[in-house]
Parts: C-alpha cells; sequence; structure tokens
C-alpha cells in the first residue's frame, strides 16, 4: 500500500502539472527496487483510467551507488509496460539533463549518506569534530574521540548553525552529502520543473546524537565490525529546507510518514 501512495503522490503531481506527454521517475538509492515497482505499478493503473490517449511515457532513472542492488532492481522492474524504460546511474552527478518534467522519490536514503558530528566541551566552551581514533590498549579497535583542534570540517561546518542552533546542544550533527543531494534535486526541479517526496527518520533540528549501527535489524555498536553494519542518522529536514530555499524551491513542513499517508487516503483508498 505504501508504494501505491507514493504512485498515487506522483500521479496527483503530474495531474497539477498539466498531464505532459513525458515525465522523469527518478529514485535516489531505490534498495531491492520493491517500491519502485509498486508505486509504477500504481502510475499505470491510475494513468490507464485518466491519461486519454494512454501515450505518457515513464522515463525512470535510479540513482544507486551499488552495482548489485543495481541489478536486484533490474530483476524486480523486469515485467514492466512498453511505455517505461529504466536507467541506472552510480552517482547523481553523472545523471544528464533532460526534458522531461521531474518527480523524485527519496525513501530512507538521507539517512544513509555520511554525517559529521561536533561537541561542546563545557572546560574550553568551544565546539570540537568526533573523530575515529584507534584505541591506544588494543590497536585492533576503533574508538571515538573529539579532535584537539579546529579541523577543516569544523571550519567548514559549524558556521551553519546559529547560536539558537547551538543553545544547550552538547552535541550537532550535519550531512554535507545530503546538503549537496538536495542541492542537485533542487537545482533539477528548478531546471526541468517538478517535485520531490523525501522520506525518512528525521528531525528539525531538535536532536542532538542520532548515528546508529544496525546489523540483522538489530542495534549494535557503530566502530565493532566496521563495513559490515548499517550506518545511519536521522535527517535534520531544517537543513534540506535552508538549501531548498536559498535555491527558490517551495518546501513544505515537514509531516509524519502517518499523517502523509492519511492526507493520500490509505484509509479509504483501493487502487
Ligand atoms: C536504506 S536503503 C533505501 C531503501 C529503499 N529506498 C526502499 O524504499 O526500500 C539506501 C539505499 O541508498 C543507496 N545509497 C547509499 N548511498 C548512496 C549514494 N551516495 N548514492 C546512491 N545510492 C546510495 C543504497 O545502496 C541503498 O539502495
Amino acid at each position: 500500500m505504501f508504494g501505491e501512495l507514493i504512485g498515487a503522490w506522483i500521479l496527483q503531481e503530474w495531474t497539477i502539472a498539466g498531464k505532459p506527454k513525458s515525465f522523469e521517475y527518478l529514485e535516489l538509492g531505490p534498495g531491492r527496487g520493491t517500491l519502485a515497482k509498486d508505486a509504477l505499478n500504481a502510475i499505470q493503473t491510475l494513468l490507464n483510467k485518466v491519461d486519454d490517449d494512454k501515450k505518457t511515457m515513464i522515463n525512470v532513472k535510479f540513482v544507486e551507488v551499488s552495482p548489485v542492488l543495481s541489478k536486484k532492481q533490474a530483476e524486480t522492474l523486469a515485467s514492466n509496460g512498453s511505455n517505461i524504460s529504466a536507467e541506472w546511474y552510480r552517482s547523481f552527478e553523472t545523471l544528464p539533463e533532460s526534458e522531461d518534467i521531474s518527480f523524485s522519490i527519496c525513501n530512507e536514503f538521507f539517512d544513509a549518506l555520511p554525517i559529521h558530528q561536533f561537541d561542546f566541551n563545557e572546560n574550553t566552551r568551544q565546539w570540537r569534530e568526533v573523530i575515529v581514533d584507534t584505541d591506544p590498549v588494543d590497536k585492533e579497535k576503533l574508538r571515538f574521540v573529539t579532535a584537539p583542534g579546529d579541523t577543516p570540517a569544523a571550519k567548514a561546518l559549524l558556521p551553519m548553525f546559529d547560536n539558537d542552533d547551538l543553545e544547550g546542544k552538547r552535541r550537532v550533527e550535519v550531512s554535507p552529502s545530503s546538503l549537496i543531494h538536495c542541492q542537485w534535486l533542487c537545482e533539477r526541479i528548478m531546471k526541468q520543473g517538478g517535485s520531490s517526496l523525501i522520506i525518512d527518520y528525521g528531525h528539525e533540528g531538535q536532536k542532538e546524537d542520532t548515528l546508529r549501527g544496525f546489523k540483522n535489524h538489530k542495534l549494535v555498536e557503530i566502530l565493532d565490525n566496521p563495513g559490515d553494519i548499517d550506518i545511519t542518522a536521522d535527517v535534520n529536514f531544517s537543513h534540506l529546507r535552508s538549501v531548498a530555499e536559498a535555491i527558490g524551491v517551495d518546501a513544505s513542513e515537514s509531516i509524519t510518514q502517518d499523517a502523509f499517508l492519511k492526507n493520500m487516503g490509505i484509509e479509504t483508498r483501493s487502487i
């Protein structure tokens, strides 16, 4: 049902845009491709009802860093209709501009991007970057430490926070990679038209320490098995909104997933 409602959201945006004869379905980090499959099935079903000459083309573009998952996504999408084309890109930088209006989905993508953390030292009253070091007792082990002085990331990123953001906090996080991806999405919308739906674990700047490691759906120590666990951090939606506003893209307030799904009619919908 989740993917179907994402498909319904795209069709709603397509209708508001005047039902263009082709559009881009862009997804960042499509995982196994199941969300895309469900969303595209719903789009096809709805297009059959509302697209008068049934000729609307859907140009699917997946931005996926993992070759293994790209293959999986291709298998998941294997049985699509003749009005769908699909292309894969390893990173957003390699995706060419298009004439199509762009509707994009990022579901649990931004929380997978790297972050920097900074700690406030009560004694020195200074913010310092949290970095990874080898444990002096057991050189095989890693540990988090606070940088002894300013790091390039501290110099570049801490000025993003104003005094109100930092007031009373012990730790703050920022994800430059998220800002860059968001900038790229917004610039694409400015050039091609369209909209983007970002769904993720997140907050509006009030949370302090959200970095977590998961293995087999269980919370684990982040540094115990580097390369072997999923690392995630909650998305700071206020940072993404600042990027969108700077570029001139309207960014709505974040709402809960529950509210979004109810707004899309989850309680009544049957496609
Ligand atoms: C948690 S999964 C997302 C799940 C998926 N969207 C879904 O709805 O099931 C994160 C996805 O983002 C991809 N990814 C992570 N970093 C990426 C990057 N820098 N560029 C492109 N894809 C990335 C991962 O390989 C994976 O497909």
